[in-house]
């Protein structure tokens, strides 16, 4: 039988990543956080200076990923790009940015699209993501989209780049916010939508506690 998994789509600053991981290790399943492979792809295009309006290029460097995911010996995840830890650079707004318009390629969607099902192992795969519901994982069982207003997803993103240690002015965030979001619904290929039959949380007044329990009351986990 199929290898079970929870797709959780949304916007950023929705709480996916926190939301995902906390899942994952609840259920002791594999995570997938798409989101990273978008930002390698910009950070590779970016380091190797490859023009993003050659489309065919940008597909290229998707494909041919060096990427190594791997446990620091703080016991969070080491992202190593060429070889180098990129996991600060990865999460820079010039990277975001970046992130979304190679997002909007539909050849670099289909390089990444085997990479992430490669992800989907026993027990499960918790995938955090944009289109996991609709387009990477269309078979899950269980599907969450999670949302909260613009504002809320500015002022999470910029606690946790100050956490971060990135400087970060919180207008500047929003507005990026909501021209990543423009991109990313309005985008002709896997644009950002709920999957049919997807369980939707408005994360803007909830916990992270709450989110979790709401999902794990529709998912019919009890610890
Ligand atoms: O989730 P995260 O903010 O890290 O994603 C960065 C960008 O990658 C998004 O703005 C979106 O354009 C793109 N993305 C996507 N599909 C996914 C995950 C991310 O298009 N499944």
């Amino acid at each position: 039988s199929k290898v079970p998994v929870i797709t959780v789509d949304g916007p950023s600053g929705s709480g996916k990543g926190t939301i995902s991981q906390i899942l994952a290790t609840k259920l002791g399943y594999h995570l997938l956080d798409s989101g990273a492979l978008y930002r390698l792809t910009a950070l590779s295009v970016i380091k190797h200076d490859i023009d993003v309006s050659d489309e065919e290029a940008v597909a290229k460097e998707a494909l041919e990923l060096d990427v190594v995911f791997k446990p620091s010996s703080h016991g969070e995840q080491m992202v190593l790009l060429d070889g180098q830890d990129v996991g600060v650079q990865l999460r820079l707004d010039e990277t975001s940015a970046m992130a979304s318009k190679v997002a909007a390629i539909p050849q670099v969607r289909e390089a990444l699209l085997t990479r992430q099902r490669q992800f989907r192992q026993l027990p499960g795969l918790v995938a955090d993501g944009r289109d996991m519901g609709t387009v990477v994982f269309p078979d899950a069982e269980h599907k969450v989209f999670l949302t909260a207003s613009p504002e809320i997803r500015a002022e999470r993103r910029h606690k946790q780049l100050i956490e971060k240690g990135v400087n970060a002015n919180i207008r500047h965030l929003l507005k990026s916010i909501i021209d990543r979001d423009e991109r990313d619904r309005t985008r002709t290929v896997a644009p950002l939508v709920p999957a049919e039959g997807a369980f939707v949380v408005d994360s803007s007044n909830l916990s992270i506690d709450e989110v979790v329990q709401q999902i794990l009351d529709f998912i019919g986990f009890s610890e």
